[in-house]
């Protein structure tokens, strides 16, 4: 873990420790069960419990591993990133702060930006998508965990200026350097082509995520990104 990283305001240390065996697995998507499987065992077993609370019990959970998951967010701290899984995806959930949120609407980063209304290979369902936060809540802030270019889980890397002197603030894959911003939404230069997906999610109470599908109708439930 880089220096930058770990000052990352608001940012929770452990929970990036087990980020970051993923990264460094990169170019095999399959690891990321092990990942999570490190979760649980670098001490953060209270974290990772508390978000997953998928409603399923065991006997349920192979036949379940598609189905949507509900998250709670109730104890994140302001700028903290955890992750979920969804279809055996890593999913980001990233509470944002208000700064964070004020560089994504700034010209210097929007005139970077390859696909800055999220136009492309998005799914149709979620119309939110396509503004500056594509998020129901702006602070809060769901997307699939994976680059992209070759499907790497991007570094978490809010700190400014570490990453390039411009830099915002964002995601960024150490595979093959793409740079994301705070909505996960690629800057030129990068060789991913897209912005990271979106999943089909709502919020079944201002504290509990259900991602899986749009507005507990079944909208987009089959829906999967055309990197998968
Ligand atoms: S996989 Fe992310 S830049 Fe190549």
């Amino acid at each position: 873990m880089t220096n930058e990283t770990t000052r990352a305001e608001g940012m929770d240390a452990v929970f990036m420790d087990s980020i970051r065996p993923a990264q460094e697995m990169r170019k095999d998507r399959r690891h990321f069960l092990i990942s999570a499987a490190g979760v649980l065992g670098a001490g953060a077993v209270g974290l990772f419990a508390d978000v997953l609370i998928d409603n399923m019990n065991p006997g349920k959970a192979v036949e379940a591993l598609g189905a949507p998951i509900d998250v709670d967010v109730s104890k994140m701290e302001p700028g903290q990133l955890i992750l979920a899984e969804w279809k055996k995806k890593p999913i980001w959930i990233l509470k944002r702060e208000a700064w964070m949120l004020k560089t994504l609407s700034e010209p210097s980063l929007l005139r970077r930006l390859k696909d800055p209304e999220s136009k492309q290979n998005q799914q149709p369902a979620s119309k939110f998508i396509n503004g500056n936060y594509r998020a129901l809540q702006p602070e809060m802030f769901i997307a699939v965990a994976l680059c992209t270019h070759m499907q790497c889980i991007p570094d978490y890397r809010p700190a400014p200026h570490t990453v390039t002197p411009w830099w915002p603030g964002g995601f960024h894959c150490a595979c093959h350097g793409s740079m994301y911003d705070f909505s996960a939404r690629v800057i030129e230069g990068s060789p991913a082509p897209l912005n990271i997906p979106v999943p089909p999610y709502y919020w079944k109470t201002p504290m509990v995520a259900h991602i899986g599908e749009m507005n507990g109708s079944g909208l987009d439930k089959n829906w999967t990104p055309d990197i998968w």
